[in-house]
């Protein structure tokens, strides 16, 4: 009887883990699916599903794929001896002939893995290439010589879904559009599921416009998709709130004896000081990157670390913005987070000097220290 293991946080499934799904299916005519949802380390909570409902989610999305399914528990019973190398040898035991599923990405990072010369010794793999230009043949054949196993590549191409994203969408209650199933959704709703950060975006809702909240929720997402895009792999939860709250003192500018840059008071990029001391004040934030990230989102700054790119640029290219030449920008960035950054800080510079509005001078200071890197970008 022949088995196809495969395991993921599923957080929650979409429709991409479905479709490679039914196409191993197709290919290799397994008796049997089974299941195995990721058991998160314990500090992982705000934002993501309990392993229970990423099961019950599990058994709704795969259920009927295969003659037979099975949703298995093992990583949670494992009690943080989850690795595959651990649990591979287990359902082995237990199904007999098996064979098991790795993404394309993971493939790339599986030499890091726990004993990844243990897990080729117990089944053979069925990689799934991340996209059409992911070249996964040279790596099984450096693999090959190196750790021996068998190697099966799936005629599926994944890229365009991201449980990430669609985990962002859920949260900002944005519509995750057809990336999930019917049913999926069905669930999530009827368990009010991703719904941690509701009042957060009760409280921000209530110092901004529609347009300034949709703004942020936009901001928040495309943040997040970056992030994702990009294989960045900043903290989902910091991108996400630094994201949303990034404009949260845009429409509220009274100073309040906060602690502001006096060159900053009456100029456009005062909300961004505010913001970072308001969102410690009113939301509680106390993480130095969250709050960075809001406190350089306008002016930029020289010499910028990852995150404040990340939420410099979002704020830049969020989707709401429809208006030359940002959707060519936002391209860029998606397909290359830095060259996106350079983009827009040489974009947003001129078009300061264009409209004749007084430079801030961290905005000069950013200007000077990328100069070189802008030098062969062609300004958009
Ligand atoms: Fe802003
Ligand atoms: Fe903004």
């Amino acid at each position: 009887m022949k088995t196809i293991i495969f395991g993921g946080s599923f957080d929650p499934p979409h429709i991409e883990h479905i479709e490679l799904c039914k196409e191993a299916i197709r290919t290799y005519k397994p008796d049997r699916l089974v299941i195995v949802p990721t058991c998160y380390p314990p500090y992982k909570s705000k934002g993501y599903l309990s392993f229970e409902h990423r099961v019950e989610l599990s058994k709704i999305a795969f259920g009927s794929l295969c003659k037979e399914v099975i949703v298995d528990t093992i990583e949670k019973d494992m009690q943080g001896e989850n690795y595959t190398a651990n649990y591979l040898p287990i359902l082995k035991e237990k199904y007999g002939d098996i064979m098991y599923i790795i993404g394309g990405d993971s493939l790339e990072r599986f030499r890091t893995w726990y004993k990844p010369e243990e897990i080729v010794k117990i089944c053979p793999l069925i990689v799934v290439p991340r996209n059409h230009y992911q070249d996964v043949n040279t790596l099984i054949e450096k693999y090959k010589k190196e750790i021996g196993g068998e190697y099966f590549v799936l005629d599926y191409f994944g890229d365009h879904c991201s449980s990430t994203i669609i985990r962002a969408k859920l949260l900002l209650n944005l519509d995750p559009g057809e990336d999930i199933t019917e049913d999926v959704l069905n669930y999530i709703k009827k368990n009010n599921l991703f719904d941690d950060y509701d009042s957060v975006l009760e409280q921000l809702h209530s110092y901004q416009t529609e347009d300034l909240f949709n703004h942020s929720l936009h901001v928040a997402l495309m943040a997040v998709t970056l992030n994702t895009r990009g294989d960045l792999r900043l903290d989902f939860t910091k991108v996400f709130l630094s994201g949303l709250l990034h404009d949260n003192a845009k429409q509220r500018k009274s100073l309040d004896g906060l602690d502001i840059p006096e060159d900053a008071v009456g100029s456009p990029v005062l909300h961004q000081f505010l913001g970072a001391e308001k969102a410690k004040r009113d939301f509680g934030i106390e993480d130095e990157d969250i709050l960075n990230g809001i406190r350089y989102h306008t002016s930029a700054k020289a010499n910028m670390n990852i995150f404040e790119k990340l939420i410099y640029t979002a704020d830049s290219v969020s989707e709401d913005r429809t208006y030359e030449p940002i959707p060519k920008i936002r391209e860029i960035a998606l397909k290359d987070f830095n060259l996106g950054f350079l983009t827009v800080l040489k974009h947003t510079y001129y078009s300061i000097i264009e409209r004749g509005l007084p430079m801030y001078k961290l905005t000069q200071e950013a200007y000077d220290y990328y100069k070189e890197q802008m030098e062969d970008i062609p300004l958009i």
